[in-house]
Order: C-alpha cells, then structure tokens, then sequence
C-alpha cells in the first residue's frame, strides 16, 4: 500500500503572484486538482502539505475532493520541501512524495516508480537547458546527491540530469533522515533533496528512473504555466480527434478539461471551450466561445458567443450572437444578436440585430418565443414577455406586450416623406 504526500505549502515567489502558485490554472482548472486527481488513483492515503494561504487552497481543492487530508507545515521553523514532508504522517510503508507544481504528471508514470525496488526511487530529467532544476550528481551509475541550483558551483550547474521532483521513499527512510535534514544552504531551508546525500551515505539504495519533461515538468513561472498548458492541451485534442473530432489548425484551439465532444463533431480554427460544455454532433465555426453550455446537432459561428445554461439543439447560429441562459430548438439565429433568458421553439427565425432586453437594471426577465416565429430584423423584445406560435414581428419593432398566436406586431413611427428636402437644405438644384 502507498501513501502520497503533496506539498503545496510552499510561496510561488517565482509565479510574481496573489494567487497561490498550486491555485494557477492549466485548461481550467487549478495545477494541484490535477497532482491530487492521479494521485488518488493510486492510493486512497492522500496528503497535501499546505502554508500559504492555506484556507483558500484547502477552499479551492474541497470543492472536488472530500478525502483529502490537508496538513498544515510549520513553515517558521521549518521552511522548505523538508520541512514540508517532517510535518507529516502518512499511513502506508511506500510513501510518494510529489510536488504541488507538477500539473501533468499522470498515474501512469507513477505507477513505474512503484515496480522498482530501492530503499528511494526518484526521477530525473536529461535536459540541454537544466536551468531552474535541482542537479543529480551520478557517480559509477549511482546516485550519490542533488545540488539545488541557488547552491551549485560551476561545474555543478553544467550537469544536465535534474530532479523532477517525485519520489517514491520507504516511510523507514523518511523517519531515519527527516530528523537529520539541515538548513545550510544559500536559501536557509530544509531540502527534502539533502535526503539523498544522507541516505547514499548510510548505504541505502537509491535508483534513478528517466521521466520525459512533458510528463514532470515544474511550473515555477507564468512562462513555465503557458508551456504546461500547451502540454495538457496537445493532449486534451489529441484525446478528442481519436475519439472522432476533426479540428482545423488545432494549435489555435483550447478546449477546457472537462468538455466533452459526443459523436463527430468539427472545430474551425480558433474557438474555445469552456466549462462543462457538451458538444454533440455539431460544426463549430471559426473563432466561436462556448461556455458551459450544451449543442447538439446544431451549426454555430463563426464568430458566436454561446454563454452558461445555453442549450441549443437542431439549430442555425450565426456571426456575432451571443446567448446566455436560453434554450433554442430547431430555431435560426443568423446575425448580429443578443438571445438572453429566453426560450424559442421549433421553427422560428430569428432577424439580424434582435434583442431581448432582459434586464431592468435590476432584475432579469424572460422571453418566451413559440412556433414558426419571424422576428423581423433589428427587433427588441422588452421582457417579460411571451411571443405565441405563428406570430410574425415586423422589422425595426419594439415588442413590450405579449402578442397572441397568428397575430403580426408592428411598432414603428410612421414614416412621412418631406418632398425635395435634400436639395433645398443642400441649396442645391436638382
Ligand atoms: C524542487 C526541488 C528541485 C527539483 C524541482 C523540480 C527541492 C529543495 N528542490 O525545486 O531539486 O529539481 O523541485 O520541479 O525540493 N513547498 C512546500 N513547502 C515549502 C517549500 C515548497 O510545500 O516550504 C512546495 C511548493 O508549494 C511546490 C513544491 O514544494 O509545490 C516545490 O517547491 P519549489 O519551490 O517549486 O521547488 P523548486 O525550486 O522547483
Ligand atoms: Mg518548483
């Protein structure tokens, strides 16, 4: 059986940020979710090391995990990874120890550490730009120490094997030399790294396993955050086009972690995803937003914003409509349109330029929309306000009363011609 422990105590000074560092989000959702997501699925002894604005990560985390223990490190006296993995207990004989800024490492990679057998199993990277890392000195294909970068010499700096950051630890090694550790170092912490140099001296095992950055890489930054999320994202695509979804141009697509895609469905270049979207059998033009909202067998875009509680089946939308909290079935919304709190059924279209005006300023109001509707184009529709089937809107109207089954509404100053007027202000002959 394993325990895991997550440290997720430490500032972030690096990431020049309000926000926790482990609180940074890669599509969507926040760097620690996914470190505590896989871990989950290898033991059920879960440990997350917090300090920092502890109660807005314990906050953050609770709301998608219940059996989570979070624990709180004395960071005044013992500052650093260290410090973090003294203050806890886990209950297992192999402990995992993971950091809190590794948001792509998966439980397959893991579940290699634990087919190894030493006293410590740890990871290291071979990168041409070690910058940032700690370095694994490798002596006769042992490991014997990690240098933190702040604390190498020159020599030091040039080696190209890092410590990823994971390592998987026998609880007997932990209690043994998590006493010993010492803060001597140019940052006057406690290193949980140190724990190598102790336990290689004592004549513990310790095997090193070669992990790919694209699996371990730290977020230590906002650059490092972009290149994360270009990671995850190539994965999250490459997920959905096996699964059947063509995308054009992916690379300038983004599609949060918890979108789903049913059937075949297509993506022009640059649209986005968000939320729990639900896309089904539909074809999503070029530079489209959908947000928390629901498609099915529907063309939207280019150009639409389709915002949370939207649910639009068997339908048309077109360039420059936005819709939020509305339900459309088999309805066509072509152009330039605000569909807000409404409710439009089969067979209605929907005129260039409407709007519903939802709110007073103070609250939101529906709309309701039957049948076979035609909304001329550049109308508004002041809610609350119910429009029945077979109605027709004439263009340019401002609807502020219901407007019963098979009736046209029409609301539009009459329009008067003033003959010659042109010439006589220009003061010019015909
Ligand atoms: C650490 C390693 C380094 C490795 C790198 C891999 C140490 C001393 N160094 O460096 O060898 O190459 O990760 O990404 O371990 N944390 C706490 N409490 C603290 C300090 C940090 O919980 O007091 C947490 C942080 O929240 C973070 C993780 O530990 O999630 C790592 O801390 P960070 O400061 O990012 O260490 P690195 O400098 O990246
Ligand atoms: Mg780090």
């Amino acid at each position: 059986m394993l325990s895991v422990i997550i440290m997720a105590a430490g500032k972030g000074t690096r990431m020049k940020s309000n926000l926790p560092k482990v609180l940074h989000k890669i599509s969507g959702k926040e760097m620690l979710f996914y470190s505590i997501n896989e871990a989950k699925k290898l033991s059920n002894n879960i440990n997350v090391v917090v300090y920092h604005q502890k109660e807005k990560v314990i906050e953050t985390m609770e709301k998608y995990f219940d059996d989570v223990e979070f624990i709180t490190q004395d960071h005044e006296n013992f500052p650093g990874t260290g410090g973090a993995v003294k203050c806890c207990n886990p209950k297992n004989e192999k402990v995992f120890i993971l950091n809190g800024d590794m948001p792509l490492v998966t439980s397959e990679e893991l579940q290699k550490f634990n087919k190894i057998d030493a006293d410590i199993v740890m990871s290291v990277i071979k990168l041409d730009n070690p910058n940032g890392y700690g370095r694994v000195v490798i002596k006769n294909d042992k490991v014997t120490k990690i240098i933190e970068q702040k604390d190498a010499n020159e020599e030091e700096l040039k080696i190209k094997f890092v410590n990823a950051g994971v390592y998987l630890i026998k609880k007997e090694i932990l209690d043994e030399f998590l006493p010993k550790l010492n803060n001597n170092n140019s940052q006057k912490e406690y290193y949980l790294t140190d724990i190598i140099d102790l336990a290689n001296k004592a004549g513990k095992t310790i095997k090193a396993i070669e992990v790919k950055e694209e699996d371990f890489k730290g977020v230590n930054s906002k650059f490092d955050l972009a290149n994360a999320e270009i990671i995850h994202q190539n994965r999250i695509k490459e997920k959905w086009m096996r699964k059947g979804v063509i995308m054009h141009l992916p690379q300038t697509i983004f599609i949060e972690d918890d979108v789903e895609f049913i059937g075949e469905c297509e993506i022009e270049s640059g649209c986005v995803f968000k939320g729990k979207s639900v896309i089904k059998e539909s074809y999503i033009k070029a530079n489209t937003i959908i947000e928390d909202a629901e498609i099915e067998n529907s063309e939207i875009g280019p150009m639409a914003r389709i915002r949370p509680a939207s649910k639009i089946i068997d339908s048309k939308i077109g360039n420059f409509v936005e819709i939020k909290k509305s339900t459309l079935n088999d309805v066509k919304a072509g152009h330039l349109s605000y569909l807000g709190d409404a409710q439009i059924e089969s067979g209605t279209n929907i005129g260039a330029g409407t709007i519903t005006c939802n709110y007073d300023g103070i609250n939101k109001y529906k709309t309701k929309i039957g049948k076979n509707v035609f909304i001329g184009s550049d109308s508004q529709l002041v809610a609350p306000i119910v429009i029945e089937d077979d109605v027709m809107i004439a263009a340019g109207s401002t609807i502020t009363k219901d407007v019963k089954k098979g009736d046209l509404a029409i609301s539009r100053t009459p329009q008067k011609s003033v003959k010659g007027f042109f010439y006589k202000f220009f003061k010019k002959d015909k």
